[in-house]
């Protein structure tokens, strides 16, 4: 996902830089191909024949341009001398086991006019050269991911003041995420850091920060979140760390069409202007969340009228699933394709909306076992089938579900069909209904 994201902010960098390429007869520059042989004394493949550096051959420079003949090198002329500008470590194909060893910080400290270093999916180990920010001014673009570094982030990728795009994704890096990672770099449009070890709180945000793509799911950050995020935020994921304390700095960015904050230990309520933006894909789940959904809109009269015009639709998916949230199931919610509020406290009956957009097939998933819901309103649709492709599950609540709520159920749903008496009791004043 994220490669694909990448290739998009790429290829118009790509394309300029073929129309400015000199396959001349012009030589590389003697630093670069000094700066590629180190390259090669770190670096192996991990398979031994026909690999990515078997196109890297040094007999005859002169007579084999690396710019020209070397895989995952692209030149270009800079003051009147051929230098490296992009270095694509490895092949990248899905069959491929990448590349072994180390980065040569040497090697690549030489590299002074390179806009682009990407090691493709290996078993690279070592750092980070720490000295990068100072020595390769001009990076655009780091992209080391699925590898096996570790240390830390080096504080010098902050003076990179190019820097479009840093991805460290799946690695094994430690320490705290710089500070000034966030603060320092204006034009940062996409950080990737997650499936890492990195600890300590999520950095604050300048507010000139123009990041569109923040991922930083399952690393070990915790602590409450910063006051703000950056307002051109549309893909924020925080997924699986030990975050806690209220989100309500999230609707800073109101731009968001992706959030996902699940599994962590957040709590408070969730803030209702989350259910008024573009935002079709709201992961939430497994944290403490209490309280109400309360609807974005400001009277609660026109509520059931909302559903005449579509607020999410085809493709969104909301998932508020084992949280503490209680009240009624909120109407407003009824045009989400898949939706997940199960495992919490709702109450109360299941707005018809929803009834009518399920046998409708326009709510494909629609999960609410586990919760002490009443009444599931059938209707007129009693004794119909579902559309092919809709998941319904009913089970678990203050009620004998209809027989159609319980074809879809995941095994987690388990236990019998209602809820024991008892635990209904506390919120429904003794009534089972069916
Ligand atoms: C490298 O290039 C030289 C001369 O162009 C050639 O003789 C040699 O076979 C090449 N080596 C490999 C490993 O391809
Ligand atoms: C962010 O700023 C707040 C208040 O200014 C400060 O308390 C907090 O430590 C900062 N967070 C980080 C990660 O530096
Ligand atoms: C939620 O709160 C309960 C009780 O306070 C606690 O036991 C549980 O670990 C918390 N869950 C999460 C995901 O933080």
């Amino acid at each position: 996902m994220t490669l694909c994201n990448f290739f998009r902010h790429l290829l118009p960098l790509i394309l300029t830089l073929f129309t400015s390429i000199s396959p001349s007869t012009q030589q590389l520059f003697s630093g670069d191909l000094n700066a590629l042989h180190q390259i090669t004394y770190s670096l192996t493949d991990v398979k031994k024949t026909g690999g990515f550096f078997s196109t890297w051959n040094f007999t005859s420079p002169e007579i084999q341009n690396p710019c020209v003949s070397f895989s995952g090198v692209t030149c270009s002329v800079v003051n009147n001398q051929l230098r490296v500008v992009s270095l694509y470590l490895g092949t990248g194909l899905s069959d491929s086991p990448g590349l072994a060893g180390i980065i040569s910080a040497e090697g690549l400290y030489q590299l002074t006019e390179l806009t682009q270093l990407v090691i493709y999916p290996g078993i690279v180990t070592g750092f980070i050269p720490s000295e990068i920010g100072n020595r390769l001014k001009n990076l655009r673009i780091i992209f080391i991911t699925n590898n096996r570094i570790t240390g830390t982030i080096p504080v010098s990728i902050s003076k990179l003041s190019h820097l479009h795009t840093l991805d460290l994704s799946h690695n094994k890096l430690t320490g705290k995420i710089p500070a000034t990672l966030t603060t320092l770099l204006p034009n940062l449009k996409t950080l990737v850091l997650s499936y890492n070890r990195l600890v300590g709180e999520v950095p604050n945000f300048s507010d000139e920060s123009q990041l569109i793509h923040l991922d930083l799911k399952n690393n070990l950050l915790d602590g409450a979140l910063p006051k703000n995020f950056p307002k051109t935020l549309r893909y924020l994921s925080l997924s699986s760390n030990g975050l806690w304390g209220p989100v309500d700095s999230v609707t800073s960015s109101f731009n968001l069409v992706y959030l996902d904050l699940s599994m962590n230990k957040f709590t408070g309520s969730i803030p209702s202007s989350l259910f008024f933006t573009s935002l079709q894909s709201m992961y939430l789940q497994r944290n403490n969340f209490t309280g109400k959904i309360n609807s974005p809109f400001l009277s609660t009269s026109t509520s059931t009228s909302t559903s005449s015009f579509e607020l999410y639709g085809f493709g969104s998916t909301i998932d508020l699933s084992h949280n503490l949230l209680s009240g009624e199931i909120p109407s407003f919610l009824d045009s989400v394709e898949t939706l997940f509020l199960n495992n919490n406290h709702f109450t109360g009956k299941v707005p018809e909306s929803y009834v009518s957009n399920v046998f409708a097939g326009k709510m494909k998933t629609l999960y609410l076992q586990r919760n002490y819901i009443t009444l599931f309103p059938m209707g007129e649709k009693m004794g119909t089938v579902l559309p092919d492709g809709v998941a319904l599950c009913l089970r678990y609540n203050c009620m004998v579900p209809p027989a159609v709520g319980l074809t879809a159920c995941p095994v987690s749903a388990g236990g019998p069909v209602s809820r024991p008496f008892g635990q209904c009791s506390v919120f429904n004043s003794g009534k089972l209904m069916g």
